[in-house]
């Protein structure tokens, strides 16, 4: 009786952790059922973890996430190095085949909510050397400090002082390639951070090389409205939850949970900074399709001690979807990869419709079965879709 009752109980928790309610029209959603499991158990000890005290949780998932690291190792098409750009780890993979004339050059930027990951990760080391062959170009994946550690603007300004670095003449030259076909690139987070550094690269009188292209998939791009119709529902999309992104957002910034709370409740944003609202305005932003059965509600000012602390969450730099339309206007060509089921669903879309109003030239592929970290899911068959429009597109504009 007992050990029925414990075989019983033991196939409910296991049911429990394995089945997620899915959207129908996922692909091979058993093998990410189980992916997501693997997430969920992680997540689960961690959490345990840090209610014994024992580490600061994201302390602890970069600690696991270190053995899925592989050192750079060169083969037969790419040479692959690590080394520093003003200071900051780069791992730069450079094609083998000869060739006459310059190379393009792509500078990519791992994602992790800026708390996790690196160049060094399995994923990302695996599709900078796809770049690198398939693109015939020199690919730069930039490392970055991450929090708890580090927190805003250090990501920014570590990214920002590698790409200043790669685009110096001499260092393109040293590297063979075409200072007129330089592009930017990043996942999720990397693709905040793409975003960010492009807006600022084209402000930057010092810097002379602009990039050609920029390439940004399911990027994070603000911190003000937690309540926009991706989230409402995201509850039940794969890999990423909202409340993992709040948390994500607010470890930008502080280790200070209190901001964490306040972004739950939507009430961060103080009074006088309510006009930005205007830019992340789902209301008006998003097509009808995404609003459809969603009431807007502008959030509800919080006190302007949270801002004061951590004045981040209002900045241009954190979040790219703040900037006036005169900035964005300068930007460069824009491809933008949204899924349907993704927390960071209406950032992207609510981009691509402030760029084209710009008057900027933007190739948006919203992935109707897609979810969040689709593009980086080794082995899965929407990876590999998402990475050949991906590559065919940069090959086409870069
Ligand atoms: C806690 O985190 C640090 C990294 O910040 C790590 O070196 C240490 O081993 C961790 N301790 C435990 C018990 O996980
Ligand atoms: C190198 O390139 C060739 C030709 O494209 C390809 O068949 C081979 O698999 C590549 N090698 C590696 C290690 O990717
Ligand atoms: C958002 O847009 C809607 C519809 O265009 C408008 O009624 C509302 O006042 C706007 N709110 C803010 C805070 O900009």
């Amino acid at each position: 009786m007992g050990r029925t009752f414990f075989l019983l109980v033991a196939a409910v928790l296991v049911a429990y952790y394995v089945y997620v309610p899915l959207p129908g029209d996922i692909e091979e959603p058993w093998k990410l059922m189980l992916e997501t499991t693997r997430l969920k158990v992680m997540m689960g000890l961690i959490s345990f973890a840090e209610f014994l005290g024992i580490n600061h949780s994201m302390d602890t998932i970069q600690l696991l996430m270190r053995f899925q690291e592989v050192p750079a190792t060169s083969d037969e098409n790419v040479t692959v190095t690590d080394t520093t750009f003003n200071s900051v780890p780069v791992r730069i993979y450079v094609p083998k085949r000869k060739t006459e004339s310059l190379r393009r050059g792509l500078f990519f930027i791992h994602g992790g909510g800026w708390c996790l990951g690196s160049a060094a990760l399995l994923i990302y080391d695996l599709l900078a050397r796809q770049a690198a062959e398939r693109l015939d170009a020199v690919v730069v994946s930039t490392n970055y400090g991450l929090a708890p550690k580090y927190h805003f603007p250090r990501q920014f300004e570590d990214v920002y002082g590698a790409l200043q670095w790669f685009l110096k003449e001499d260092i393109l030259e040293r590297y063979g390639v075409d200072p007129r076909r330089v592009g930017v690139s990043g996942d999720s987070a990397g693709g905040n951070l793409a975003a960010a550094v492009t807006q600022q690269l084209i402000q930057d009188p010092d810097v002379k090389t602009k990039v050609k292209v920029q390439a940004l998939v399911y990027p994070a791009l603000q911190a003000l409205d937690m309540n926009l119709p991706s989230y409402q529902e995201g509850s039940d999309f794969p890999i990423l939850t909202p409340s993992t992104m709040i948390r994500f957002w607010s470890e930008y910034f502080t280790t200070d949970r209190t901001l964490e709370k306040a972004m739950h409740l939507n009430q961060h944003v103080p009074m006088e900074s309510s006009h930005l609202f205007q830019f992340v305005n789902w209301s008006s932003l998003l097509p009808e399709r995404y609003t459809e059965g969603h009431l807007y509600k502008s959030p509800t000012p919080g006190s302007s001690e949270l801002s004061r602390k951590y004045p981040g969450f209002l900045d241009v730099k954190a979040c790219p979807l703040l900037a006036n339309d005169n900035t964005l206007s300068h930007l460069p060509p824009t491809y933008i990869i949204t899924c349907q089921y993704d927390v960071l669903r209406d950032d992207g879309i609510m981009y691509v419709r402030r760029l084209q109003n710009a008057g900027v030239q933007v190739t948006h592929h919203h992935i109707e079965n897609g979810f969040h970290g689709a593009f980086t899911l080794h082995g899965f068959k929407i990876a590999y879709r998402l990475q050949n429009q991906y590559f065919s597109w940069l090959m086409e504009n870069l």
